[in-house]
């Protein structure tokens, strides 16, 4: 959202810098005068957190690449060679293994929260499908980190993923087996195999940071939704995100970062496999070969359809949909919270995911496979029939007419606002 500047260099250097280079100027007004909704809820504090996240992500793992060997004999007893030779070695192996999980955590959170307040409707297109485009990413980047402890979990969980794009042997005889040897680099997963994934799990981080400045850039430019879904008509309707957000952000963010440091103190394989202590093994396949909690509803629906490609159609598909969900959601209305109808499908929808993750750790048979058909097919009817559908039937809320009212309750008068900081916050009694 652009809003004129009142930056004012305040010494020599940042006088001479800024009539250069004014970088000093764009932080200043995008990340201390930013006019940011004043009733954002701590749903907003995820797109920090995954900030958060990602340069974790990158300090660890550039540290442990210091010191990880990617070759079929060493990369195993490198990785131990880090937690017990390597100073803090641990540390960095456990924050990087947590912190993937928690990555997940809050990126779904950011999705769920996005979904329901319609952050992705007009005039947010952009942002959103960009999220979805870091969300590939990371899945990407997170499968090929998994495989480089070589353990018998990375392993087989390579060789089965590998393996789905044989599945196109059905189109085309010959062509799927071609695409899985060209991906080895031989006749089975190998040491070669295992460089090019290390190769990658090293270099896509980075695209995912330039990805990730799209988003904040496309975020800046369009401005945050909120929960009422009415966009900021007035300087009262929003406050500048420095102090403000910034503190509330930090308030938030040191709650989750003791959950981040209590499972990497106290609990830091409790979400990992414990067969990845094994080390790979290609002539003995694990009982049961599950991916990490986060892609659990992903192989759920994989393992749901009986055949072998439309199976992986449906896993890619259930991604890919959320590029098309500004265009299938038909409503006129942003936030969920104005949605009677809706809502309860919402919920059925979260519910879904949550049940197709705790049936991809099942075996795929009985009772288990029974469910995870019905729970993929409502996962699809939600975006293709349930979004189009109710968005036309339904009579919404009234919504409240403008951001200030949400917060102070009818027949408030629209003052102050960002950069009239005086006027921004609402006395506590009258929220
Ligand atoms: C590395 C991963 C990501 C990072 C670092 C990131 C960062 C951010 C930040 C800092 C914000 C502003 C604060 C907030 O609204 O929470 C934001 C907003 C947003 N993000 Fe992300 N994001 C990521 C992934 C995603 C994904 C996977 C999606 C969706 C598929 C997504 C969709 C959105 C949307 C729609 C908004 C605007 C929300 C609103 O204003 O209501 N983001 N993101």
């Amino acid at each position: 959202m652009s809003h004129p500047s009142t930056y004012e260099p305040s010494n020599g250097f940042s006088k001479w810098l800024d009539r250069r280079l004014p970088v000093l100027r764009l932080m200043h007004g995008q990340f201390i005068e930013f006019p940011t909704p004043r009733n954002l809820n701590y749903l907003w504090t995820f797109g920090g957190i995954l900030s958060f996240c990602l340069v974790v992500q990158l300090i660890t793992g550039i540290v442990l690449a210091m010191h990880y060997v990617p070759s079929g004999d060493q990369a195993f007893s490198s990785i131990e060679h880090i937690m017990r030779d390597v100073n803090w070695g641990w540390l960095m192996r456990y924050s990087h293994a947590v912190g993937g999980s928690m990555f997940f955590l809050a990126a779904y959170i950011h999705i769920a929260r996005g979904l329901y307040y319609g952050s992705y409707k007009d005039p947010r297109e952009i942002l959103w499908i960009l999220g979805v485009l870091i969300f590939l990413l990371m899945m990407a980047i997170a499968f090929m980190g998994y495989s480089l402890p070589w353990g018998q979990m990375s392993f087989w969980a390579v060789t089965v993923i590998t393996n789905l794009f044989s599945s196109f042997d059905t189109i085309i005889p010959g062509v799927g087996s071609a695409i899985v040897r060209w991906i080895w680099g031989g006749y089975s997963v190998s040491e070669t195999t295992l460089n090019r994934l290390f190769s990658l799990h090293y270099l896509l981080p980075f695209i995912l940071v330039g990805v990730v400045g799209l988003h904040i850039w496309a975020l800046h430019v369009v401005g945050n939704n909120n929960p009422t879904g009415v966009e900021i008509q007035s300087d009262s309707d929003s406050v500048p995100f420095h102090p403000y957000i910034t503190m509330k952000d930090a308030f938030a963010m040191s709650l989750f970062w003791m959950i981040f440091a209590w499972l990497i103190f106290f609990a830091p394989n409790y979400l990992g496999h414990s067969d990845n202590y094994i080390e790979a093994n290609p002539l003995q396949t694990p009982p049961h070969i599950v991916p990490e909690w986060y892609f659990l509803p992903q192989y759920a629906i994989l393992r749901a359809i009986p055949s072998k490609l439309l199976g992986v159609i449906a896993m890619f598909a259930s991604i890919l949909v959320l590029f098309f969900v500004s265009w299938l959601d038909t409503s006129k209305v942003r936030s969920t919270k104005y949605r009677p109808i809706y809502k309860w499908f919402f919920w059925l929808f979260i519910f879904t995911c949550i049940a197709l993750g705790y049936l991809g750790a099942k075996p795929a048979e009985g009772v288990y496979l029974f469910y995870a058909r019905i729970f993929t097919a409502y996962y699809f009817i939600h975006f293709l029939v349930v979004m189009p559908l109710i968005g036309v039937i339904e009579r919404p809320k009234p919504l409240p007419n403008s951001i200030t009212e949400d917060v102070l309750g009818k027949g408030s008068s629209p003052s102050g606002g960002a950069g009239k900081p005086e006027a921004a916050p609402a006395a506590p009694e009258n929220r």
